[in-house]
């Protein structure tokens, strides 16, 4: 991350802050919409340096957060080769390479060039990332993935109308071994990314996290929604747009990370914060018998206890490790 930020902050130098700040709050206003486009939003070079700035550091720390809790579930697994669809300036693929440092074939498809650009030029600073293809693809009916062991799709589902979203996770599905969506924590990110797991079991898929199974999610439509959070150390240029002086913000993010490999996916997932009190913690929990419930642990749990007073929201239940 600090490689990224670093990067970043290169990036930045020069460019005149008012025109970042300015370009950041037409981000800001077009991400609210919430609508598909039928045109890049990242129009020119301030455009993409203002996200890059501005959101790339939360789509990596969401993404990166996802990818963890799959590698828990693919213990020994390294992908060989990473695809990122609508890659943008390649938050992911900084993501992936820190979940899995070293050299892989790496290509990263959007159909804005200005993002490319920037994407390339960031990753030149990285040893592992400097050959990596940044190429100008449409996501539609036409799209074809060439095979890789991962595809990410990491805020992207929510720019596509419906047939151009059920394009692209057919083509993951049918290019990748593993694939892993990410969009926005919100009740309208969430049902893109049960959509498109509904869409990768049909394909043969199984859910590596966050789900401890591969049946219906358990959540009654409308009611609810499966998110988790990444907490994001925010830059200057964030104090800047959005005042204050918090040094971080939390990420809400909604994911879905499958895969056709034999994987051990979580016994329990905690989703939501575990609530502390005296003596005991309280976990929502989602179970691998397809239902929501609420656990008490207590001191008389011994070491599960310890383990659960550490436990954070998104992580596994028990611990993966607490088995051993
Ligand atoms: C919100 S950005 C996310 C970028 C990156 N994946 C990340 O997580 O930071 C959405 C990206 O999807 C790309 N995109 C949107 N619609 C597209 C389409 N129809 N074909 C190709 N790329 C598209 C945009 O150009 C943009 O780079």
């Amino acid at each position: 991350m600090n490689d990224l930020r670093t990067a970043l902050a290169d990036l930045l130098d020069g460019l005149p802050p008012r025109e970042v700040a300015a370009a950041v709050d037409r981000l800001i206003a077009n991400y609210r919409g919430d609508t598909p486009t039928h045109a890049p939003i990242l129009r020119d070079r301030a455009d993409v340096a203002a996200y890059a700035a501005y959101r790339m550091p939360a789509t990596f720390e969401a993404v990166r957060s996802a990818l963890a809790a799959l590698a828990d579930a693919l213990p020994g697994w390294t992908p060989a080769g990473h695809t990122d669809v609508g890659g943008g300036t390649g938050a992911a693929t900084w993501a992936v390479q820190t979940t899995w440092p070293g050299e892989r074939a790496v290509t990263v498809l959007d159909w804005a060039e200005p993002a490319l650009a920037v994407g390339r030029r960031l990753a030149a600073a990285h040893p592992a990332l400097k050959d990596a293809r940044w190429q100008r693809a449409r996501i539609g009916a036409d799209l074809t993935l060439d095979d890789t062991d991962l595809v990410t799709v990491s805020y992207v589902l929510n720019e596509l109308a419906e047939p151009d979203r059920a394009a692209l996770v057919d083509a993951a599905a049918r290019a990748a071994r593993t694939v892993v969506i990410v969009e926005a924590g919100t009740p309208a990110g969430y049902a893109r990314v049960i959509e498109a797991r509904d869409r990768l079991i049909r394909a043969g898929f199984r859910i590596a996290a966050p789900c401890p199974h591969s049946a219906a999610c358990p959540i009654a439509p409308g009611t609810d929604w499966c998110h988790f959070s990444a907490r994001v150390g925010r830059s200057s240029l964030h104090r800047q747009v959005k005042g204050g002086s918090l040094a971080y913000e939390d990420e809400k993010f909604s994911y879905v990370a499958a895969t056709r490999l034999p994987a051990e996916p979580a016994p329990a997932r905690v989703v939501r914060r575990p609530q502390i009190r005296k003596g005991q913690v309280l976990l929502d929990l989602c179970e691998a018998d397809e239902r929501l419930s609420r656990g008490t642990v207590t001191k008389r749990h011994g070491d599960l206890y310890k383990a659960a007073r550490d436990a954070d929201w998104g992580d596994a239940w028990p611990p993966y490790d607490s088995a051993s």
